[in-house]
């Protein structure tokens, strides 16, 4: 199994270029299905997640054509079938947006029940729920969620939960029912936003994306479209905290700053430097970071997505921070990992009580999810000495060339498959 080994104790500096947001791509690519015109779309991040999610609309009949790492064309004029192989579910959850999308074209969807995951239970009750309130008939039939409807007719659902993936699939359900929906208290991410630009430039109705109420008028058809996806606001706060744990010099380009306000403010509280451009942040960490507390919460809050990254920092940090996990259950795994590598932490339920230590010393880790992952990384980037990150696929499934971007802000960080490999790195690095 591939594995990344690190050299820590460089302070990361230079310029690196952000991908496409991955959490925007996988909606926009089910979306893209549900017009029968050919779709282009660009800035696609070249990541596993994305990958797989072009493998399982292959599989369902669209016409997919990689016209660059980064690009794709297709065209869902002659899908076969609307049930997804579970193969993929159990790759990636999100494929669960091809029941949203040919719920809403074809008025029919089978798709397994994503199981739940390394970071909590991850229901979807209220997919399901808005699928049902626009008329949908819904069932679960041998681990599969069936769901049909003669017709679906605009609602007014109401999310009990502010849910992304709910905000997202209902979206897109309801962007060809017959007349109006209203969906409030939706997920206010990018991300949302940017599915609903995307659908709006294929012909759809939708307002209101960005706030926590989205108005739809359902449209009849679908056309033709070129689109760009955002940039990847979670990948580019993964890279202000290595700057952060590293005491390190980044500029961190091709982001929206709007969408990196949370995380400016609390690099701001430990102690950073912050410097927004047009389309950079560029983050200077001199001297030892201020401990602080945070909570994770919905867009505009402070990302759950981005919890893992300010954990190590503060384990690094002078004096006692409080951490709260708000969004999901099980998301602290990796300060279990971070304790090998020498950081003190407590954490009761949902909360992390995190003492800063003078330094982290390198060790044999193992990557429990995609962000804890990278955040193990950086803190073998700030640790001394070796540190060696098992299941790095995790980590590529939402991070495009990771090890080069990394190495390219000058980290001594290699992708290696064997001991063999470990012991070539160890003897260059001396
Ligand atoms: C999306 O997951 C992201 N994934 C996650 O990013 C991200 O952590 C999460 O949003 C929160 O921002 C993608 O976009 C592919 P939710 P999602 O529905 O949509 C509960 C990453 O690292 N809930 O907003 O699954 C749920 O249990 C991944 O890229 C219900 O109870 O998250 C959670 O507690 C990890 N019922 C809360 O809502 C439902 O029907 C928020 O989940 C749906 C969700």
């Amino acid at each position: 199994m591939e594995q990344y080994i690190i050299k820590g104790g460089n302070p990361l500096v230079g310029e690196v270029d952000i991908s496409g947001a991955k959490n925007a791509a996988l909606g926009i690519l089910a979306a893209a299905i549900m017009t029968d015109d050919t779709v282009l779309i660009e800035n696609l991040p070249d990541v596993r997640d994305i990958n797989v999610m072009l493998e399982a609309m292959t599989d369902i009949g669209v016409k997919v054509e990689r016209i660059t790492r980064h690009a794709a064309l297709m065209n869902s004029s002659a899908i076969g079938g609307v049930s997804v192989d579970y193969e993929f579910i159990k790759k990636i959850r999100a494929s669960y947006y091809l029941i949203g999308a040919l719920l809403g074209k074809y008025k029919r969807a089978e798709v397994p029940l994503p199981g739940g995951c390394n970071i909590g239970s991850r229901p979807i009750d209220l997919h399901l729920k808005g699928f049902k309130a626009l008329g949908a008939k819904v069932t679960i039939r041998n681990g599969s969620i069936c769901a049909e409807a003669e017709t679906l007719r605009g609602s007014h659902i109401y999310l009990d939960t502010v849910s992304v993936g709910a905000t997202i699939n209902i979206m897109m359900a309801a962007t060809m029912a017959e007349g109006r929906t209203i969906i409030e208290n939706c997920a206010r991410e990018p991300h949302v936003v940017d599915v609903a630009n995307f659908l709006n430039s294929m012909g759809a109705n939708i307002k209101g994306a960005g706030t926590d109420v989205i108005r739809i008028r359902g449209v009849e058809r679908l056309h033709a479209t070129e689109y760009s996806i955002i940039p990847d606001q979670i990948e580019a706060g993964t890279f202000m905290f290595a700057a952060a744990a590293t005491k390190g010099d980044i500029m961190v380009k091709n982001v929206i700053p709007k969408h990196l306000e949370a995380t400016t403010a609390k690099l701001l509280e430990l102690g950073c430097e912050v410097e927004e451009f047009d389309n950079a942040v560029r983050v200077v960490a001199s001297r030892r970071l201020n401990c602080t507390n945070v909570k994770t919460l919905p867009y505009p809050g402070y990302p759950t997505d981005m919890q893992p990254q300010i954990g190590v920092a503060l384990a690094l940090a002078s004096g006692t921070s409080i951490v709260t996990e708000s969004i999901f259950e099980n998301r602290f795994k990796y300060m279990d990992e971070l304790a090998r590598m020498g950081a003190v932490s407590k954490v009761e339920g949902n909360t992390a009580i995190i003492t800063g230590v003078d330094r982290l010393t390198g060790a044999r880790v193992s990557a429990p999810d995609l962000r804890a992952g990278a955040a193990l990384v950086i803190a073998g980037l700030a640790a001394e000495g070796v540190t060696v990150v098992d299941d790095i696929v995790y980590i590529q499934r939402g991070y495009e060339c990771f090890d080069e971007k990394l190495q390219s802000l000058g980290a001594e960080i290699e992708k290696i498959n064997s001991e063999k490999e470990a012991q070539k790195f160890k003897l260059r690095i001396g």
